[in-house]
């Protein structure tokens, strides 16, 4: 069992995933706002987590906190040696670029969407994408009526996923007066309701249309391909990994003891 430091442990993904881990494998967490109510303890900062639980009890830090908090974490995570999961979004480049200099210390998996799903859906469109070339290309995305960016972020991973070298992402389409242009890819998105996340990429072509969706219940889904993750990672050398690298893993056949 991965034992991990769970960083942002009283966030809504936090406890998500303290709530899906096996019992005893969340050793301890990190939180600016540490709650009493875990079953583990929370300090509010890395440099308040004892040394003996960093060296002796944990294997990877799962981080879904902020990106401020990144210094701090790459900082205890090469002290320690420890593998990192990285999945808090909206990093720019200077923390792009200390993940890539810690990662020739540690390994670090990084990945704004850690659906397995998700993955599978954007693995396919790049290949229809391929295989149905001069078929328009239109994304829709549907999410709560709480969400305040549009288009997602996993809309835009889907539109990078499926873009060909001439493409042009179009977002919406009011007021335009003039048809589609062949090299378009349209992006959409419907605010509503709880609807948890829907992203569709379709194909059009001459007489034939090809749909693929993938449709997120609840956020359980992020906390499962979190703590996939950090199984994957806690036996990795260091470097930069994502889900390409744990689905070619989940792939390989079990190796033989
Ligand atoms: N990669 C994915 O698949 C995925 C999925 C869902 C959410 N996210 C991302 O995970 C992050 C957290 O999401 P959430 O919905 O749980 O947010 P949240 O606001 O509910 O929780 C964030 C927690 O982090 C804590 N925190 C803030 N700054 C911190 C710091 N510097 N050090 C330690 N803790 C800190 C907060 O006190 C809070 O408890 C966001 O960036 C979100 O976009 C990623």
């Amino acid at each position: 069992m991965t034992k991990i430091l769970l960083s942002g442990a009283c966030g809504r993904m936090g406890r998500q995933i303290a709530a899906l881990a096996e019992e005893n494998q969340i050793v301890a967490g990190v939180d600016v706002n540490p709650r009493q109510d875990t079953s583990f303890p929370v300090y509010p900062s890395f440099s308040l987590v004892p040394d003996d639980a960093a060296q002796n009890q944990i294997d990877v830090i799962v981080d879904f906190s902020r990106p401020e908090g990144l210094p701090a974490l790459l900082e205890f995570a090469r002290k320690h040696g420890l593998a990192v999961v990285l999945a808090a979004t909206g990093y720019n480049e200077q923390d792009a670029a200390a993940i890539a200099d810690a990662a020739k210390d540690i390994a670090i998996f990084r990945s704004a969407n850690l659906s397995i799903g998700m993955h599978v859906l954007r693995t396919l469109a790049a290949q229809a994408s391929q295989l149905l070339a001069g078929f328009d290309i239109e994304i829709v995305e549907k999410h709560h009526n709480q969400k305040i960016d549009a288009p997602s972020g996993s809309a835009l991973l889907l539109y990078d996923a499926v873009r060909r070298e001439e493409s042009i992402p179009v977002f919406g389409r009011n007021g335009r007066t003039q048809k589609r242009e062949e090299r378009e890819i349209g992006l959409h998105a419907i605010r509503g309701g709880t609807v948890a996340g829907e992203h569709e990429v379709g194909f059009y072509g001459p007489g034939e249309t090809v749909l693929l969706t993938h449709a997120a219940q609840d956020r359980s889904i992020f906390a499962r391909g979190a703590l996939r993750a950090a199984a994957f990672i806690a036996d990795q050398q260091p470097g930069e990994y994502g889900m390409d690298d744990l689905a070619a893993a989940m792939l390989r056949p079990q190796e033989q003891s």
